[in-house]
């Protein structure tokens, strides 16, 4: 079984003879496959806002190929703007702005740009299929690992975070059975990862997000794999809204609690968890479901689409520069240096437009 097999799907593409950005429209998932085309950086952000693209990898490529459209247009300045405030959690959408914006401050022009954008693009598949060997190495074989949202190669460049590293975990026979999380209320465990895993012939069970403690009870997995948004100097992780929850209740099981990250998730700048600014979405995303309205008309609804899930229930994270055991803020700083990064939060990845 080889590795490509597993990796077929792609949500980020630049069409180069149209000069266009090629995003699959995630709403629509699983049932139709459509393309959106964007030949603007405003089409693009409202791409962003509206989750045609989401996943924090995929939303960061995206606004940087957005940056090759504004300067294109002329617009480039506005066009950085626009794009970084499309949404805010994800970290990587201010670091890919400020990755453009660096570049055009050095001179670069349209092609320069898109040389940019593509560099960003190959790097996150590059660090992906690196994160995805070094957290398979840590599953036991014959594994039951639990995810959560949708971190795959509809999230990224390709091949994914968590996803990746189920994925390399699968194909090296280690990974025995997938749970997915629905990952209420927008599905993205239920639509997105399932169809995802089995696109690439891996079998996947979703359970109900309430069904994760009882599944943990059961001792059907092993491993709590995620993605995230963002982590914080001290190791705290935002992800998609239920990730502390099932942190909680893996900790209670003895589950391992592994996220996998590429380093353009993490946030040197921000101290921790509880400064990160996490989105709102609308009240319709809880209250109806496809369009429907399931609750009584004139019901209320909070609608935090992140959580913060404290270092302390982390038993490692997995970048493409090496694993970090128990992450707390000395650990990730070690990381940080023996990579060459920058770690003392003056030029890292906070949004800066
Ligand atoms: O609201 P979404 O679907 O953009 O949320 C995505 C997540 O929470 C993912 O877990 C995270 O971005 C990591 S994707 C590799």
């Amino acid at each position: 079984m080889t590795l490509e097999r597993h990796d077929r799907v792609r949500a980020v593409q630049w069409d180069d003879a149209a000069g266009e950005l090629v995003l699959l429209d995630q709403r629509r998932l699983p049932v139709e496959v459509v393309h959106k085309r964007c030949r603007t950086a405003e089409a693009v952000a409202e791409a962003i806002g509206a989750m045609v693209v989401r996943g924090a990898p995929a939303i960061g490529i995206a606004a940087a190929y957005g940056a090759v459209l504004a300067a294109r247009a002329g617009t480039l300045a506005e066009g950085l703007e626009m794009l970084a405030a499309a949404r805010p959690t994800a970290v990587n959408l201010g670091w890919a702005v400020a990755r453009m914006r660096d570049r055009a401050g050095a001179g670069a022009d349209v092609d320069g740009l898109l040389e940019e954008a593509r560099t960003i693009h190959a790097e996150d598949l590059a660090a992906n299929r690196r994160m995805g060997e070094v957290g398979a190495a840590y599953l036991g074989d014959g594994c039951g690992v639990l995810t959560h949202c949708n971190t795959g190669s509809l999230a990224t460049a390709g091949f994914g975070t968590a996803l990746g590293v189920i994925r390399a975990g699968w194909a090296a026979g280690r990974v025995a059975r997938v749970f997915a999380t629905e990952t209420r209320p927008w599905l993205q465990g239920a639509r997105l990862t399932a169809w995802e895993l089995l696109a690439d012939d891996i079998p996947v069970d979703v359970i109900a997000d309430g069904a994760a403690a009882a599944l943990m009870q059961s001792g059907g997995v092993q491993w709590l794999v995620v993605g995230a948004d963002r982590v914080t100097a001290n190791g705290d992780v935002a992800n998609k809204i239920g990730t502390y929850a099932l942190a909680l209740a893996a900790r209670a099981h003895g589950v391992r609690v592994m996220v996998a990250i590429p380093s353009s998730t993490l946030d040197f700048a921000t101290a921790s968890g509880a400064d990160i600014p996490i989105e709102y979405r609308s009240a319709d995303e809880v209250l109806g479901f496809g369009g429907q309205h399931i609750a009584a008309k004139g019901t209320g609804a909070w609608n935090p689409v992140f959580d913060v899930t404290p270092a302390a229930l982390v038993d490692v994270l997995v970048t493409e520069r090496g694993a970090v055991e128990a992450p707390n803020r000395e650990r990730l700083r070690r990381l940080g240096h023996a990579a060459g990064g920058d770690v003392d939060g003056s030029s890292s990845n906070k949004e800066t437009a």
